[in-house]
C-alpha cells in the first residue's frame, strides 16, 4: 500500500511538471501595433525631409485626385493628405464630381506626368463606372505612380527589381520587419487574390528576402481547400473582404495573422454607424497565435505610411530618374 501511494504521487509530481512546462513553452500572443509602428515611420519619414529641406533640397510633393464623395475614400485620402503634412510634405487634392468625364481625368493625369512639381500622384479608387480603372491607371507615368499600380511596377516587383510596391504589401512586409517575425520556410496562406492586395503580397512572400522566402499558397472564393490550407498554415494573411471570415478552427496554434479587412459593418452604437470589421474573428482566433493585427490599428495605418515612403523615394529620385526616360502615350 506504502508503495502504492509512494508510486501515485510520483506520477501525480510528474504530470504537474509536464503542465508547468507546457504552459511555460505557450508561446505568449502579441498584438502587433500598427499605429504605433506607422507614427514611428511618420517620424522616421519627417526626420528625412527635415535634412532634406535643411540641404536646400525640394520637399517631396503628393498629388491625390479624388473623384466623387464615396465616404471611405473621402476618409483615406483626408488621411493622407493629413499624412503628408506629419511628414513634412507638400499635398495637393484634386477633386472631381462622380460625373466627370473620362477624357477630362486623363487629361488631368497627363497634365500631373508633366508637372515637373508633383514627384508622385494617385488616383484614389473606385472610381465611378463610367471610367476605366486600367485605363487610368496605365496612363499614369510609372515613375510617379507612387500606388505601385502600374503594370511596369507590378512587373518590376514581382521579378524583385526596384520599383513602388504597393501600399498594403509593403507596410505588412513592415510590420513583419519590424516585429522580427520568421518567414523564411513558413508556410504562408493568402486569402484572395486582388490586384492591390493578394496577388502582389503572393510574389513578395515567395520573393528572396527577408520578409520572404515562404512557400506561399493563394486562397480564393473558388478554392477547394481553404480550411485545410489555413489549418496548415504558419502565416496567414487574410484579404477577402469577408467580415470575420477566418475562425478559430481554421489557424493552427502558434500562427501569425495578418488581417487585411475593413469592412464597414452597420453598428448603432456608433457615432458613425458602422464599425471597422477585420476578415478574422479577432476574439477566438487571437489566443492561439503568436502574432496577430487588430482591425482597426493593424494593417491600416502601415498602408498610408507606406505611401508616404514611396513619395520620399519618388522626392528623392530614388527608383526612376525622370529625365531620363521618354513618357509613351498609351494606346
Ligand atoms: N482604394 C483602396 N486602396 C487604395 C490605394 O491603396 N490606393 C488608391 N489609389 N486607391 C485605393
Amino acid at each position: 500500500m506504502q508503495n502504492f501511494l509512494l508510486f501515485l504521487l510520483c506520477r501525480l509530481t510528474d504530470l504537474y511538471y509536464i503542465c508547468w512546462k507546457e504552459s511555460f513553452n505557450k508561446e505568449i500572443m502579441q498584438l502587433i501595433d500598427g499605429k504605433a509602428i506607422s507614427e514611428q515611420v511618420k517620424q522616421e519619414i519627417a526626420a528625412e525631409v527635415a535634412e532634406i529641406v535643411a540641404k536646400g533640397g525640394k520637399r517631396p510633393h503628393l498629388a491625390a485626385i479624388l473623384v466623387g464623395h464615396d465616404g471611405g475614400s473621402e476618409t483615406y485620402v483626408a488621411a493622407k493628405v493629413k499624412a503628408c503634412e506629419v511628414c513634412g510634405f507638400k499635398s495637393s487634392l484634386i477633386r472631381y464630381e462622380a460625373d466627370v468625364t473620362e477624357e477630362e481625368l486623363l487629361a488631368k493625369v497627363r497634365e500631373l506626368n508633366e508637372d515637373a512639381d508633383v514627384d508622385g500622384f494617385i488616383v484614389q479608387l473606385p472610381l465611378p463606372k463610367h471610367i476605366s480603372e486600367q485605363k487610368v491607371i496605365e496612363t499614369i507615368d510609372y515613375r510617379k505612380d507612387v500606388d505601385g499600380f502600374h503594370p511596369i511596377n507590378v512587373g518590376r516587383m514581382s521579378i524583385g527589381l526596384p520599383c513602388y510596391v504597393s501600399a498594403t504589401p509593403n507596410g505588412i512586409l513592415e510590420l513583419l520587419k519590424r516585429y522580427h517575425i520568421e518567414t523564411q520556410g513558413k508556410k504562408c496562406v493568402v486569402l484572395g487574390r486582388s490586384n492591390i492586395v493578394g496577388k502582389p503580397m503572393a510574389a513578395l512572400m515567395m520573393q528572396k528576402s527577408y520578409p520572404g522566402d515562404a512557400t506561399v499558397t493563394v486562397c480564393h472564393s473558388r478554392s477547394k481547400d481553404l480550411v485545410k490550407e489555413c489549418q496548415e498554415a504558419d502565416i496567414i494573411i487574410a484579404a477577402l473582404g469577408q467580415p470575420n471570415f477566418v475562425k478559430a478552427d481554421m489557424v493552427k496554434e502558434g500562427a501569425v495573422i495578418i488581417d487585411v479587412g475593413t469592412t464597414r459593418v452597420p453598428d448603432a452604437s456608433k457615432k458613425s454607424g458602422f464599425k471597422l470589421t477585420g476578415d478574422v474573428k479577432f476574439d477566438e482566433v487571437a489566443p492561439k497565435c503568436s502574432y496577430i493585427t487588430p482591425v482597426p490599428g493593424g494593417v491600416g495605418p502601415m498602408t498610408i505610411v507606406s505611401l508616404m515612403k514611396n513619395t520620399l523615394l519618388a522626392g528623392k529620385k530614388a527608383i526612376y530618374k525622370l529625365s531620363l526616360i521618354h513618357i509613351s502615350e498609351p494606346t
